[in-house]
């Protein structure tokens, strides 16, 4: 159902409408700030085992003004945890909050006891130990919080952080790495005059999703970067609620994306611009050695169209790129990547209608006409089996990011909309946009037995029961 339809079926009329202030109803402007003074924060790495302590900091992430954040560990910003392929992960999450907390491990296979299950909350004052054994590809995953109805406030208080796989065969490849290689955590909040995060959905922000006018980097509010005539690396995620960026740099320079989610495709592509929906990570590679010293160049968000009338709608710089040093590139990006073997053989195909029901008291954003309902076991699914997934949003006109615990999947086929597989989605993905109109099939080999959730990753749907367990026996 489209805002008008919404609108019409409420019985109101422009007398009401008008009382309703503009600013609800219409897309979310970014404040545009000209001046990209802050050096970007740069998150500490960690190696998967230690403290993680979920505790409420103040910071200084706006002039003279503090910030109370949600935050792992001390900093800014929650480390970023780098580890090998068959490394074990011992690391003990400290809540400190006032509120129950967990821990999901986006992208990552791990045992369903650890995924971070709504089920699984640890209690205010309480500790968990989170042990898992790292065997998957190289990829960009994360960490975030899980509390269902909380995550999103969770999140965009402070609580994500980068987690990172690597493998041989990706070390072959010779990378840019250390200072060359730089995670990018894009999100956006909004503030009130102290600094203070405002965080309160409305029913549009409850229909849209939560969408601040500030964007932030790592932390960092109108940051830059300084860079060398070099490639360089870049590591993106999407740990915003809900708002689509469209990826582009700003004199509209070719970039390479190399991976996405939880790992990295067969070859590189060479694109002007993309889009990553909340929960999706890309990995990219930016040729700086094409300008001089002295230049500036922007990371911006362009313009997009066709993920309904919320998003899109203005252009906006995220990050600036300062080229300050002259450095030899010795770096060749080879045509071959890391080969995907494809999944195939699937035994069964189960469809989820994407349906928006507006005043429904059980929440407005359901998957086959259900909310999400902790208890209850949507679809069970034999261990070892192959099966295709259908996301059906062709009746409704907003944007889901649909998300699937436990596994990496494949993108198979999208009808509609934008009618094809995009170049960033030929590896493993674990979300997958799913636009105004589209119907998208992922291939999905389930692998590890247990209770998970699957969901739409914009967290206020979210968080509105857009989300349903599935069970693997
Ligand atoms: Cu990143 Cu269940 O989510
Ligand atoms: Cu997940
Ligand atoms: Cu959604």
């Amino acid at each position: 159902m489209n805002r008008k339809e919404f609108l019409r079926n409420l019985g109101f009329g422009s007398l009401v409408l008008s009382n309703i202030s503009c600013q609800d109803y219409i897309d979310v402007s970014p404040l545009q700030s000209t001046d990209f003074k802050n050096p970007l924060n740069i998150p500490e790495t960690i190696n998967g085992i230690g403290n993680l302590d979920v505790q409420i900091l103040e910071k200084t992430l706006i002039d003279n003004k503090k910030t109370s954040l949600y935050l792992y560990g001390n900093s800014v910003l929650a480390p970023l945890i780098r580890v090998q392929k068959g490394a074990s992960i011992k690391l003990k999450l400290s809540n400190q909050l006032a509120y129950p907390t967990n821990i999901h491990w986006h992208g990552l296979l791990v045992p369903a006891a650890m995924d971070g299950h709504p089920d699984q909350m640890i209690m205010p004052d309480h500790a968990f130990d989170y042990q898992f054994v790292i065997n998957q590809q190289a990829g960009t995953n994360w960490y975030h919080p899980h509390p269902h109805e909380m995550t999103g406030e969770q999140v965009v208080r402070g609580l994500a952080g980068l987690f990172i796989v690597e493998t041989p065969e990706e070390k072959a490849l010779n990378l840019p790495s250390g200072a060359y290689e730089i995670p990018l955590i894009i999100q956006d909040k909004k503030f009130d005059q102290n600094g203070n995060i405002k965080y309160n959905p409305k029913m549009n922000e409850k229909m849209n999703g939560f969408m601040g006018e500030t964007i932030l980097v790592n932390n960092t509010i109108s940051p830059f970067l300084n860079v060398s005539t070099r490639f360089y690396r870049f590591r993106v995620l999407n740990g915003s609620s809900a708002r689509i960026y469209n990826l582009t740099l700003s004199d509209n320079q070719d970039f390479y994306i190399i991976g996405a989610d939880g790992g990295i495709l067969p070859n590189p592509e060479k694109q002007k611009s993309v889009l990553i929906a909340s929960g999706e990570r890309l990995d990219i590679l930016i040729d700086f050695s094409k300008y001089s010293v002295g230049s500036e160049v922007f990371l911006e968000s362009k313009t997009f169209g066709e993920m309904g009338d919320a998003q899109g709608k203005q252009a906006f710089n995220l990050l600036k790129f300062a080229v300050t040093k002259q450095e030899t590139n010795t770096f060749q990006l080879s045509t071959k990547l890391i080969a995907v073997p494809k999944l195939s053989n699937s035994t069964k195909t189960r469809s989820f209608e994407i349906v928006m029901k507006m005043l429904s008291s059980s929440g407005m954003h359901k998957i086959n006409g259900k909310t999400y309902k902790a208890d209850r076991i949507d679809e069970t699914v034999n261990f070892g089996t192959t099966e295709t997934w259908e996301f059906d949003n062709s009746k409704e006109d907003q944007p889901h990011p649909m998300h699937i615990h436990g596994v990496q999947f494949q993108v198979v086929s999208r009808t509609g909309g934008r009618n094809t597989i995009l170049s960033h989605e030929k590896g493993w993905k674990d979300t997958v946009l799913v636009a105004p109109k589209e119907k998208v099939q992922v291939i999905v080999k389930f692998e590890t037995k247990g209770k998970f959730v699957f969901h739409c990753h914009n967290l206020e749907h979210e968080d509105d029961g857009m989300m349903l367990n599935y069970e693997v026996v």
